[in-house]
Parts: structure tokens; C-alpha cells; sequence
């Protein structure tokens, strides 16, 4: 099982343009049950896939535990994926977090869901607060995107700190290249400065997912944009496969490794 938060400090990154694609490039080229939960009260990933409205769901309510949460699932239409959308609910969660004290509550209850899930992915909203915190506690990899701008550094470093204030041994950071338009200087400048991070391209075909609800490889699987998550994703698999490898660092920010919980198979319960 693992947990993998999509997260930055920023927001209009790609966060959960990012979340939705590697969902279902988890659950359809990976073929794990995965689910998607959607932590933002703006409720964008579930939009992604068709869930305008959640109705009198209270997405909040997941927090209580997990058949709470269970009992707020959607089944996504693609095989092996759901979703547990956002609502105006979670605008309160951090007061309610912050209220029952418990500081891994988001960690033991992705912990309970992955009986049924080996991914579970966060689409996190960009605030530095208690829920960021419990998403740090919980994932076993973070990534971040980042738009080729000279302020992406600090963002990425922003993110870094926060991470670090958050938890003793925080989880490993992947710092992706988003929205990457290889005409514009400043992006070919970025990307020759960080030839190792992954990139995720602008292209129309990506923006169409969001006015076709449906994630790109669903219905332009050979377009570059794609192509990138699928190549995102596995990169992503593979690190998660070396989790309990000796990190491996070197010179500026990249994925590395740190000793997690081994965590187990999932089940179909
Ligand atoms: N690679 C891409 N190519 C083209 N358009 C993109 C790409 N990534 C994201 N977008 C578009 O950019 C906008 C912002 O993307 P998204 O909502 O994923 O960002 P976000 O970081 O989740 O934002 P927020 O912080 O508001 O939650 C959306 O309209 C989305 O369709
Ligand atoms: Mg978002």
C-alpha cells in the first residue's frame, strides 16, 4: 500500500490535474485499486471525473472513521478506481482536526482503507495548516508541481521546510515540471537546470480533461500529455518499489528515500 500526496504550497499548479491523471494511470496501466481523495473543498477532482455535484454527502464526515468514509465512495466508471470527492464541508476540517487531537488521524484512516486500496492519492488544497500536516504523516511520497518559473525553487523549498517542520522523517519529495511549454525560454532554461525531474507538458489535451471530465489517456492515450503521466506514474511505482532502499541524494532537490512502515497487500474486501 502507499499514499501519495499531490501537494504544493501554490495553487493553479496542476495539483489535481496531476491527482486525477495518476489515478487513473495507477488504476488502468498499473492495475492497482486505487482511490482518489479529494481534500480541497473546491472539489476539483471529483469534477475531473464527472462529480459535479456530491449532493448532501459531507465529505467531512470521512474523518470519523472509516465506514464513514467508505460509505461516501464513488465508483469512478474506470475499473479499480474511486473517489471520495470534496464538499463546502472540509472548508472546517482543520478546526476539526485540530479539535480531536489526534494527530494522525488522516494516516490511520488511509491506513484502514487500504484493506481495500494499494494507492491511495490526495489531491491536497494549497494551505500550510493541520490537514497539510496529517497528509505529510500519512504519505509515503509527496509530489510537487512546479511550473517553470524562477519562483519554483522556492516554492519547492517552501514545501521542503514545511515537510520538515511537520514530521521527524518526512516523506520522500518529487518535484515535477508542470505545465512545461518547451517553446518559452525560461521553461528550457528550468529544465536544463533540472534535467531529473519529471515533466508534465502543456497541452491542449490535458485541458480538455477537465472540459470532457475525463482523464487524458482515457481518450488521447497517445498524446504527449498522456504519454507523461503514464511515464510519471511509472517513475513514481518504481520509486515506491525502492522505499526501503539507503536514500540517495545528490545536490539539488530530488526524490529520495527514507525508511518507511512496509505496509501490506491489499485485499478485496
Ligand atoms: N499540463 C497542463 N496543460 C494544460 N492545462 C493544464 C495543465 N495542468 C493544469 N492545467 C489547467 O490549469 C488549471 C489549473 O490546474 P489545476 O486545477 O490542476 O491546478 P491546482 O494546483 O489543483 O489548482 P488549485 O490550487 O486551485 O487547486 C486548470 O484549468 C487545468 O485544466
Ligand atoms: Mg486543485
Amino acid at each position: 500500500m502507499a499514499v501519495i500526496a499531490v501537494y504544493s504550497v501554490k495553487g493553479g499548479v496542476g495539483k489535481t490535474t496531476i491527482a486525477a491523471n495518476l489515478a487513473w494511470c495507477s488504476a488502468m496501466i498499473g492495475g492497482h485499486s486505487t482511490l482518489l481523495w479529494d481534500l480541497d473543498p473546491a472539489g476539483g477532482a471529483g469534477f475531473l471525473f464527472g462529480i459535479d455535484q456530491p449532493g448532501e454527502r459531507k465529505a467531512a464526515k470521512a474523518f470519523d472513521g472509516k465506514r464513514h468514509a467508505q460509505s461516501q465512495l464513488w465508483e469512478s466508471g474506470y475499473p479499480g478506481l474511486d473517489i471520495l470527492p470534496a464538499d463546502e464541508s472540509l472548508r472546517d476540517i482543520d478546526r476539526h482536526l485540530l479539535a480531536l487531537g489526534k494527530k494522525k488521524r488522516l494516516a490511520k484512516l488511509a491506513q484502514s482503507l487500504s484493506e481495500n486500496y494499494a494507492r491511495i492519492i490526495l489531491d491536497c488544497p494549497p494551505t500550510l495548516n493541520e490537514t497539510t500536516a496529517q497528509v505529510i504523516r500519512a504519505a509515503d511520497a509527496v509530489i510537487v508541481p512546479l511550473p517553470a518559473s524562477p519562483l519554483s525553487r522556492r516554492a519547492l523549498e517552501m514545501v521542503q521546510a514545511h515537510l520538515s517542520s511537520s514530521a521527524k522523517q518526512h516523506p520522500p519529495i518529487l518535484p515535477v515540471l508542470s505545465m512545461f511549454d518547451a517553446r518559452r525560454r525560461l521553461h528550457k532554461q528550468l529544465r536544463e537546470e533540472m534535467p531529473d525531474w519529471p515533466v508534465v507538458p502543456m497541452a491542449s489535451a490535458i485541458e480538455q480533461g477537465a472540459d470532457r471530465q475525463a482523464p487524458v489517456g482515457s481518450f488521447a492515450a497517445r498524446s504527449p500529455g498522456a504519454e507523461a503521466f503514464a511515464s510519471l506514474w511509472q517513475a513514481i511505482d518504481r520509486k515506491l518499489a525502492m522505499r526501503k532502499k539507503p536514500p540517495k541524494r545528490n545536490g539539488l532537490p530530488r526524490l529520495y528515500t527514507q525508511t518507511r512502515r512496509s505496509g501490506g497487500r491489499a485485499s478485496s474486501e
